[in-house]
């Protein structure tokens, strides 16, 4: 057997070498275009806090919406069982939001609806994510990680007039 003969594919297996590469482009693709073009952020955790006296002191022991400039805001929610801390805001509409959650005791979700909002909430790390909402209409935040009996009961309104 030849060196030139060792090195010969199958066509068949050719196909299936291409359809690999094909695919693995498709996916770097679908990645970076939902990244840059479309804005889906990867819930990144922001930083670490004492879930033991996170609500004792800092921001998150007045929870709620602080204005930063006109049409920017940025919302500190505590989750807690079976809570969250504000249950209720309200932002004009064409604001953006950042959310920065966290929890005082077990692992939460927080999933505001009708928006790519959609991150667990852990006891001692911050989730952040933005949104901005250019509909007016109520959006409910709701926990999506079962933490319990009153799990069903754990839920917010964003209101956006
Ligand atoms: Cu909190 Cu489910």
């Amino acid at each position: 057997m030849t060196e030139k003969q060792s090195m010969h594919i199958d066509p068949y297996e050719k196909n299936w070498i291409r359809l690999s590469i094909g695919l693995l482009v498709v996916f770097a693709l679908a990645v970076t275009i939902a990244g840059f073009a479309m804005g889906i952020q990867v819930p990144s955790p922001e930083a670490r806090v004492d879930p033991r006296t996170v609500a004792d002191e800092g921001p998150w022991a007045e929870p709620g919406l602080r204005e930063l400039a006109p049409g920017k805001y940025e919302a500190y929610v505590l989750a807690q069982t079976w809570q969250f801390t504000p249950r209720e805001m309200t932002i004009p509409a064409g604001s953006e939001v950042t959310f920065y959650i966290t929890s005082k005791d077990v692992q939460h979700g927080f999933k505001l609806q009708n928006t790519n909002i959609n991150v667990m909430v852990i006891p001692g790390q911050v989730s952040k994510l933005s949104v901005k909402i250019d509909e007016p209409g109520r959006y409910d935040y709701i926990c999506t990680e079962f933490c319990g009996l009153g799990h069903a009961a754990m839920f917010g309104t964003l209101i956006v007039e």
